[in-house]
């Protein structure tokens, strides 16, 4: 099987699909290569993520990382949001074929540009917190 049972899960029955309404920070990436693109709405109430929601326009390893994603930072406070990689997402899932690796990018790209929106809306410089964040390494 080239997919493990919980991209599967995810895959078929998504987490956190959807808008929020009155987000507190917005973010979307997207690949020009693969067409893929993901948008991010994070609710942050006293610096902790409350809510997730995402919408992807993709692949399947982009909906199940980006479900795995949303699930993993709900609850967490915006610094250890911050930390979340796209390898910590892969573990959760139990492994994606290597070629599909890229697809975990983009989850991890889309919290970031989402939590830099956030930054900007506080007045906040995002870029020394949150960084560049570029486009899917694996795909250009
Ligand atoms: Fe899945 Fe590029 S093919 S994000």
């Amino acid at each position: 099987m080239l997919y493990s049972e919980k991209v599967m899960e995810h895959f078929a029955s998504p987490h956190n699909v959807g808008e929020l309404e009155n987000a507190d920070g917005i973010g979307e990436v997207g690949n020009a290569k693969c067409g893929d693109i993901m948008k991010m709405y994070l609710k942050i109430d006293n610096n902790v993520i409350t809510d997730a929601k995402f919408k992807t326009f993709g692949c399947g390893a982009a909906i199940a990382t980006s479900s795995m994603a949303t699930d993993m930072v709900k609850g967490k406070p915006v610094s250890e949001a911050l930390k979340l990689t796209n390898k910590a997402v892969v573990e959760a899932l139990d492994g994606l074929p290597a070629q599909k690796l890229h697809c975990s990018v983009l989850a991890e790209q889309a919290i970031r540009s989402a939590l830099s929106d956030y930054y900007t809306r506080q007045g906040i410089d995002p870029l020394p917190i949150v960084g560049e964040i570029g486009e899917c390494a694996s795909c250009s």
